[in-house]
């Protein structure tokens, strides 16, 4: 097992790691690591037992970092660069399947990737490294779509006027640059107390969640994962933020066969028979030596469910699961 307090602080520290091996030991037979990374998730499967794993990352760049350690695991792993939605062309009747979502400490420290506000570097956002950046978004979308992906993507609650800013600014001159967009929205908003998050936190990760389509990645991967597990096969999920969350909760609470409309209008969802039994009836969250070690895991919450022998269900639609939805983009 991993020593938390043994990982250097420049590490990319793999997250809720200790709980996710004690749910689901013993570990064995092959497994579907959705979001490779630095490999962290990958490495502490095949140590505790796992006889091979897939492991997929859209990101092109995360393999080469994984060359310094490959060869203590050859032969048991294999390096797929796709995105998880596709994870069933790659594997079926897998043991388990983890993902660990959103973007690494790596992607956020690169300030050519242009994922945060602190570094300056162009505006990409794009995890794949193909398909519009954020910057072709910013300086293409209507004002209406931008304040809907900054609120329904951010929760951010000055939206509108956020959008409004961005496209007065436009309208002058295009934006290019991280540092240029948080300044546009630094004036928008008061500065943050100590404490506080910075004022552009919930917009970059609104257009980067827009940028990567990531809650419709999420959604179609959860139904990917449920076809390609076994009997008694894992589905575990590590979120880091609210709408993520909702989503993994009403997936699991949908194919736990507990799902109910929220509105007497909808039908109730299809929910039985069963394809998953819960195995954390609550989400497990990061104790306090884990996040005074690792700030990243601070937000973050797991879930796991295990398949039962029911046939995969229909898939249900996005707002059964509360995915919020902005208009096209
Ligand atoms: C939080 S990091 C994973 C870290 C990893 N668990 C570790 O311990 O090193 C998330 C990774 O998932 C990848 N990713 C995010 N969305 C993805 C998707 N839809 N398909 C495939 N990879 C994705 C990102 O490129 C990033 O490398």
């Amino acid at each position: 097992m991993m020593d938390l307090d043994l990982i250097s602080k420049t590490d990319h520290i793999p997250v809720l790691i200790e709980p996710i091996i004690k749910n689901i030991s013993p570990v064995r037979g092959v497994w579907i690591d959705a979001t490779f990374g630095a490999g962290g998730y990958s490495r502490a499967l095949l140590d505790a037992g796992a006889d091979f794993v897939f492991a997929i990352d859209r990101d092109p760049n995360v393999f080469s970092l994984a060359e310094k350690w490959l060869n203590k695991y050859s032969g048991r792993i294999e390096l797929i660069n796709d995105v998880f939605s596709n994870l069933e062309k790659h594997a079926d009747d897998v043991n388990g399947v983890v993902f660990d979502l959103g973007v690494s400490s790596m992607q956020l420290d690169q300030a050519a990737r242009g994922f945060s506000f602190l570094k300056e570097g162009p505006l990409d956002m794009r995890m794949s490294q193909t398909g519009p950046t954020a910057a072709d978004l910013v300086n293409s979308v209507s004002e209406k779509i931008l304040g809907n992906i900054l609120y329904f993507f951010g929760e951010e609650r000055a939206s509108r006027r956020i959008a409004k800013a961005i496209i007065s600014r436009r309208e002058k001159e295009l934006f290019e640059t991280t540092t240029d967009l948080a300044r546009v929205i630094e004036k928008v908003l008061p500065r943050s107390k100590p404490g506080q998050s910075h004022p552009a936190t919930r917009s970059f990760q609104a257009l980067r969640i827009a940028v990567n389509k990531e809650y419709e990645e999420l959604f179609d991967g959860l139904f990917s994962a449920e076809k390609a597990l076994s009997v008694d096969g894992y589905l575990v999920v590590v979120t880091f933020h609210s709408i993520e969350d909702r989503i993994v909760k009403r997936f699991i609470k949908a194919r736990t066969g507990n799902l109910h409309s929220t509105s007497r209008y909808l039908p109730d969802a299809d929910v039985l028979p069963a394809q998953f039994t819960q195995i954390t009836r609550k989400a497990v969250k990061p104790t306090a030596n884990e996040t005074s070690i690792n700030s990243r895991a601070r937000s973050a919450k797991l879930r796991i469910a295990k398949r039962t022998n029911c046939k995969p269900g229909k898939n249900l639609t996005l707002a059964e699961l509360s995915v919020p939805t902005v208009g096209d983009y």
